[in-house]
């Protein structure tokens, strides 16, 4: 077989965001934040979860991107959704506002994760989480290439170096893993 990009419904068979998001405890009122949101593949489902007393963040440096995930917003009426474009290496859009830090797919794709991490630990409120879903570094028909993945040991390792206790490694799919971590009090 080709190496493909998968669409969403593909996807939706092994990645259920609305899955995800509850199994990672998010709930009404939480401010969350989507670093890398993309076209908002978790950030939608996001805003139904935290609902209106609560906030979702998308950082992106894709304007394309932002543009489209911010129709489906106003489609969808949701009004709890703030984007920043940017990259995210440059970013802290606030100081320890958020409950949960979430990196869906994307710490591969960023050329100094190290930085990014360090972001997200200014903007984590004390006791939040930052969860790090990811491709495992396997070879596969699809994702990114094995040379550009990162395994779960060293975002693990990445996360600790940039302050946090890591709770949890887990499967989240046969091609994912998912790491939570706390901040470091
Ligand atoms: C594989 S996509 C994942 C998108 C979304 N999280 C999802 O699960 O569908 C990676 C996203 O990270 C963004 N990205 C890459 N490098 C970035 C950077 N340095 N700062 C902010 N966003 C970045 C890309 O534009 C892209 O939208």
């Amino acid at each position: 077989m080709k190496n493909h990009k998968p669409d969403d419904e593909e996807r939706r068979k092994w990645q259920n965001p609305e899955r995800i998001l509850a199994d990672i405890g998010l709930k009404a009122g939480d401010t969350f934040i989507d670093i890398g949101c993309g076209k908002g593949y978790f950030a939608l489902p996001a805003a139904s979860s935290v609902g209106k007393y609560g906030r979702v963040w998308g950082i992106d440096i894709d304007q394309q991107a932002l543009e489209s995930l911010k129709l489906k917003a106003e489609q969808a009426g949701h009004k709890n959704i703030q984007l920043a474009a940017g990259k995210a290496e440059e970013m802290v859009l606030c100081q320890g506002c958020a409950d949960i830090i979430f990196f869906g797919v994307v710490l591969h794709d960023f050329e100094n994760p190290a930085k990014v991490l360090e972001n997200a630990r200014d903007m984590l409120k004390p006791g939040g989480r930052l969860i790090n879903l990811d491709w495992k570094k396997e070879l596969m028909q699809f994702g990114p290439k094995l040379s550009k993945r990162i395994s779960a040991n060293n975002a693990a390792g990445l996360i600790e170096t940039a302050g946090f206790d890591i709770e949890h490694i887990n499967q989240s799919s046969p091609y994912h893993y998912i790491i939570t971590a706390r901040m470091q009090i």
